[in-house]
């Protein structure tokens, strides 16, 4: 597929359900260079639509990013009832944190017709998708108008683990919450780079990262300050991380620099019948790394560099 030139930054649509960590990755979307952040979508995840929705809304007004789209998704998984994370994120999807009323109206669109319009909107192989929630969204859109898969220039989402699960001993969050989405998403046959736990678990909010934020000193690094520690308390208390894992901007991370993120090919499957293992995902990494693989697996992270771009982002809406 043809693919945008290499030096103009990477247009993407950014799919959340903020949430703490999905709060860092629209600051890194919205303020750093690289990226064209062209429109955002809400799926309901970490809280209810209604709740990520206004959150959303809160956090691009706070970062200025007041003249894209912002569209809202399904209220609910495919087939599987609602899941929320309110022992990570709290009551309100975002608790702990001082968010502004939203000074952005709702696109009346729904996030699906959106996320179709924006792809289609745009030559073949130029925009990027970005999902940081549960992935139905992502699966409608990609069935209401399959055309898209063939235009889109790749997923890049948060979600899923080889080696590790957070929401149960073998699945991460974003996927469990809708694994038959997940399934969608991954066997669709456009290109998709998994950005599991086994990236994000990496990606931990040191006292010596809050420091470098909080030497900042503006409004946004406050707001950046205060979810990190509510996030810490959190992830503390319920998973007894010594600092949190930001999960969701290392995937906009590998956007910006795909060699701030080791990938490699793999078939991903996901878990929906196993008796303890629904949600999980399984990648074959036997043998020699495929070829003619649609899917990519997240191993390893610049820790370094990943906090070099969270920082600059900071510093660059300071
Ligand atoms: C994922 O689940 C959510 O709670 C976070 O926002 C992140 O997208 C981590 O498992
Ligand atoms: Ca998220």
């Amino acid at each position: 597929m043809a693919t945008a030139a290499p030096s103009s930054p990477r247009k993407i649509l950014l799919d959340a359900d903020p949430g703490h960590d999905d709060a860092v990755a629209l600051l890194l979307a919205h303020a750093n260079p690289r990226i064209d952040l062209l429109a955002v979508t809400t799926i309901g995840g970490n809280q209810t639509l209604e709740k990520v929705t206004r959150n959303a809304l809160g956090v691009l007004t706070l970062l200025g990013a007041t003249d894209l789209p912002v569209a809202a998704g399904c209220t609910r998984p495919l087939v599987r009832p609602v899941r929320v994370a309110a022992d990570i994120h709290g009551e309100s999807g975002l608790d702990g944190v001082d968010l502004p009323s939203p000074g952005i109206a709702l696109d009346p669109r729904h996030a699906v017709d959106l996320i179709i319009d924006t792809v289609m909107a745009h030559a073949p192989g130029e925009v990027t998708l970005v999902p940081t929630g549960p992935l139905t969204n992502i699966a409608l859109a990609a069935r209401k108008e399959p055309a898209i898969v063939e235009r889109v220039r790749e997923v890049v989402l948060m979600g899923g683990g080889v080696h590790e699960g957070n929401a149960t001993p073998v699945a991460e969050f974003n996927i469990l919450c809708d694994p038959e989405a997940a399934a969608i998403v991954f066997d669709a046959g456009w290109d998709v780079v998994m950005v599991g736990l086994d990236v994000t678990h990496q990606a931990l909010a040191t006292p010596e990262v809050a420091a470098r934020v909080g030497e900042l000193d503006s409004p946004v690094s406050r707001f950046v300050g205060q979810l990190i520690e509510a996030f810490g308390r959190a992830y503390r208390d319920v998973q007894g991380f010594d600092a949190p894992p930001v999960h969701d901007p290392c995937a906009v991370a590998y956007v910006i620099d795909p060699a701030i993120v080791a990938t490699r090919r793999a078939g991903l499957t996901v878990e929906l019948a196993g008796g303890h293992t629904t949600g999980m995902t399984v990648a074959d990494l036997r043998g020699p790394e495929p070829t003619d693989c649609h899917t990519r697996v997240g191993v390893g992270l610049d820790v370094e560099r990943f906090w070099d771009l969270v920082v600059d982002a900071v510093r660059r809406l300071s």
